[in-house]
């Protein structure tokens, strides 16, 4: 039996930080942010990730034509989870007001979608489940750092989500590769922060994000065509077969070179983009790009879905998708997040200051 994503759906969150907020406390320009990463703005949350989560997948499930008691298995991927004991999916299933069933959490970085998929592919192919909601949420605002430029004006907050079902063989995920470049993960790492931290040093509460953007960006381009290939390959398909791609949003310069490398050079308009507007949200990149492609119609029945991602970890990982015949939502959600009084700009304000000034600075 396949894996068939038979609902789908996003929230973002209100707060806009565009680059020239951004260039309005830190030695940056719109210029520099758009010609190096293709962003424009990004979104600040002014809730947890698990309440991102929780709207998507309302919305999700709605879009299904379900209601929250229908799902059997809940998969929640994040790097950002506002708790790590317990679980983060254990918090979305309170929020969706469902008890009982199983509920993970998957760290996998920006990849953590692709993962999750793979994981769900499994647990319905096995037959132990019929309809796991997939998830992918980030609260990325929280770790960044505001006194450095090359990472700041990278991430943004955002949720996505998906449910999957068991469908007909041909239909559904046909093939998923992952991996993980363990040897670079100093690449984007936040060593100082879980159990291994040191809590009573004079650091305590100050976050250390370690980034080396080029050294991630040469591995992106590389491993994100190389699965591609390889996820194919499994499938019996080829590059020529795909009718779109819609990859992780990290920057647009690497979109563009994997399109490149693997023949799409020609073919722009098959490669979806929308990280204009969010920046890079980890794991919720991919359900939210692919929700957004749904609603602007770049999905069409039955096409051949290509999705290759790479991040923290540093994972890579590539999945081949057939879409089924129904792009429309069945329903919609009437969740909603509660409102904010307050800015982007404001959001940040007291991570800024700490960030500048350390501790005193907030107190
Ligand atoms: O999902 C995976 C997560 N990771 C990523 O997405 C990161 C992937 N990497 C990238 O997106 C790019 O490497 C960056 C956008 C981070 C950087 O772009 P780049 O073209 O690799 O720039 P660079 O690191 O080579 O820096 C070029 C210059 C440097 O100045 P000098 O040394 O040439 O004088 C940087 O200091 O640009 C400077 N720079 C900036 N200037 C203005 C770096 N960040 C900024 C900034 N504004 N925000």
């Amino acid at each position: 039996m396949a894996a068939v994503i038979t609902g789908w759906g996003k929230c973002v969150p209100p707060g806009i930080l565009t680059n020239e907020d951004i260039a309005g406390f830190m030695d940056t320009s719109d210029e520099w942010i758009r010609t190096r990463t293709g962003i424009h703005e990004r979104r600040i949350s002014h809730v947890d990730m698990s309440e991102l989560a929780y709207v998507a997948s309302c919305r999700a499930i709605a879009a299904a034509g379900l209601e929250a008691g229908d799902i059997d298995g809940i998969i929640l991927t994040s790097a950002s989870p506002e708790i790590i004991i317990p679980n983060a999916a254990s918090r979305l299933q309170e929020r969706l007001g469902v008890r009982g069933i199983g509920a993970m959490d998957i760290n996998s970085g920006c990849c953590g979608f692709v993962y999750s998929m793979a994981v769900a592919h499994g647990l319905i192919a096995t037959g132990t489940h019929k309809r796991i909601l997939v998830a992918g949420a980030e609260r990325l605002s929280f770790f960044i750092d505001w006194t450095q430029r090359d990472s700041a004006v990278l991430f943004g907050d955002g949720a996505g989500a998906a449910v999957v079902e068991a469908g007909p063989e041909d239909e559904g995920l046909l093939a998923a590769e992952l991996g993980c470049e363990s040897e670079a993960g100093s690449a984007l790492m936040i060593p100082n922060f879980g159990s291994g931290m040191d809590r009573w040093g004079p650091d305590a509460g100050r976050l250390v994000l370690q980034f080396d953007g080029q050294e991630i960006f040469k591995r992106a381009v590389r491993a994100m065509c190389s699965l591609s290939e390889a996820a194919l390959d499994v499938a019996g398909l080829s590059l020529k077969d795909v009718d779109l791609i819609i990859p992780h949003q990290a920057n647009l310069r690497i979109i563009e070179s994997v399109g490149k490398r693997l023949g799409f050079a020609d073919r722009a308009d098959q490669v979806f983009v929308n990280l204009q507007k969010y920046g890079n949200t980890s794991a919720a990149s991919i359900p939210l790009a692919l929700t957004e492609a749904l609603e602007q119609g770049k999905v069409k029945p039955g096409a051949l879905i290509l999705f290759p991602a790479f991040g923290a970890g540093l994972t890579r990982a590539a999945m081949v998708m057939r879409w089924g015949q129904r792009v429309d939502p069945i329903n919609t959600s009437p969740v909603e997040l509660p409102p904010c009084e307050l800015s982007a700009r404001e959001l940040i304000q007291t991570s800024l200051d700490f960030c500048r000034e350390g501790i005193e600075a907030v107190r």
